[in-house]
């Protein structure tokens, strides 16, 4: 069941992984509405007035889909279709997702090819590809596959991409977040094992520790607990430039 206020956001962004097939439809309907973070940042306007968008790790490419019907909803003249006491939502003109596995990224197509040229994916490693210059990157629940100098050199990178006011929304764990970590590092390595047919090791830290790892880039940042509704530890780093 999703809450009256998200129906038509929620209804809206899952339409397009219906020609993606049957799962990718159920997994973006159960993902968009259990998972706090994409709620959170609309109903806290992170987003906002950031018009391109860099999403790293972008799985089916939710977040796109979402902002793109967050817009439509907020459009829409029929009472309820968007929650009245949210900020209006980012209008995208340019989106680029890069996701590792080809599966997902083929979803993320499908869902979002209706946008033609200006939303794309891109099938690749987060360390292969070159980042486009835009006004906000966000990596929700992937550097922790990375081991630690690959996260420190895509940070880098990310802060290079970033215009001077630019924007990082980076969700992590918490290593020190006793059992709802240890959860949330067992759900991971158990989907990663699905996913790939092997254990992946993870690479951690403690909160203290990303938040050292972005200000000695230059970020200043503010936390946001993100695992709302969830067993987990999460926490959404809103990291700022300048
Ligand atoms: C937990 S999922 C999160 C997906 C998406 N960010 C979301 O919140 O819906 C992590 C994603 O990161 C991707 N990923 C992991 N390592 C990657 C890498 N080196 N380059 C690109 N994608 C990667 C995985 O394939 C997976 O789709």
């Amino acid at each position: 069941m999703s809450a009256p206020e998200i129906a038509t956001l929620l209804d809206e962004a899952s339409a397009g992984y219906r020609r993606a097939g049957r799962f990718a439809w159920r997994f973006a309907r159960f993902k968009l509405n259990r998972d706090p973070a994409f709620r959170g940042i609309l109903r806290l306007g992170l987003l906002q007035d950031r018009a391109s968008l860099l999403d790293l790790g972008c799985g089916q490419g939710l977040l796109a889909a979402w902002l793109l019907a967050a817009r439509a909803c907020q459009a829409s003249e029929r009472a309820g279709d968007w929650p009245s006491a949210w900020p209006a939502p980012p209008r995208l003109i340019f989106y680029m997702g890069i996701e590792l596995n080809p599966a997902e990224a083929r979803r993320a197509r499908v869902a979002l090819e209706a946008q033609g040229e200006r939303f794309k994916v891109v099938e690749g490693d987060i360390d292969a590809i070159p980042f486009p210059p835009v006004d906000a990157v966000v990596i929700l629940d992937v550097l922790h596959y990375l081991e630690h100098p690959r996260q420190e050199e895509v940070l880098r990178r990310v802060r290079a991409a970033l215009a001077p006011e630019g924007l990082l929304l980076l969700r992590v764990g918490d290593a020190a977040g006793g059992s709802g970590f240890r959860l949330s590092k067992i759900m991971d390595r158990t989907v990663a094992l699905f996913r790939t047919g092997h254990w992946r090791p993870l690479w951690c830290r403690t909160l203290a520790e990303w938040r050292t790892l972005l200000g000695n880039l230059g970020f200043s940042i503010t936390s946001i607990p993100m695992s709302e509704g969830t067993p987990f530890t999460n926490t959404l780093l809103v990291a700022q430039c300048g």
